[in-house]
């Protein structure tokens, strides 16, 4: 066997190594598409999630929170909110809970980290809820792995 790649063996090596990984990338990509089709079909996007959303970019939610582990890390993480303050056992009350804290902002206690008060509508609470819990919904396979974010 020759000690020297020959520029035919240097040929094969380049078109058989970009071959192979074009279909490596054409298989993970067509993966990709169909699990976030799965995901999508699993927890769809009503109009009140979406408009949810609108309020959570509007107010600039995410300067302050994480959400799924990425944003600001001065307040807490908001993607399990919905299932910390209860939501998976009972809807209403985590409704409720959420309406009451974001209308009781700020607290005022000394020494605490303060959120402003938006003034939401009724109805910008409750889509905002609706986001939460979608958000909630979506399978993070455990991400971010503290409950804090
Ligand atoms: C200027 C920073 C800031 C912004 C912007 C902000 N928050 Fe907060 N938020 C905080 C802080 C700080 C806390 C924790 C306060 C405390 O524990 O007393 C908090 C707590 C919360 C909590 C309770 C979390 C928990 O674990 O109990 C919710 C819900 C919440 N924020 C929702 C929102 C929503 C929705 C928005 C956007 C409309 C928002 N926040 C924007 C600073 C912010």
């Amino acid at each position: 066997m020759s000690e020297t790649l020959t520029k035919a063996a240097a040929r094969n090596i380049f078109y058989g190594g970009t071959a192979f990984f074009f279909v490596v990338f054409v298989a993970l990509t067509a993966h990709s598409v169909t699990k976030a089709n799965a995901i999508a079909a699993a927890n769809p996007v009503t109009p009140s999630v979406a408009a949810g959303k609108h309020v959570w970019e509007k107010h600039a939610c995410i300067d302050c929170h994480t959400l799924m582990g990425e944003g600001a890390y001065f307040a807490p993480e908001l993607g399990n909110v919905w299932v910390r303050y209860g939501g998976r056992e009972d809807a209403a009350g985590a409704r409720d809970a959420l309406k009451a804290w974001i209308q009781g902002q700020p607290s005022g206690i000394e020494g605490r980290r303060q959120m402003p008060q938006f003034n939401l509508s009724d109805q910008e609470i409750d889509n905002l809820a609706d986001f939460l819990k979608w958000t909630s919904e979506v399978d993070t396979q455990n991400w971010p792995p503290k409950v804090s974010g």
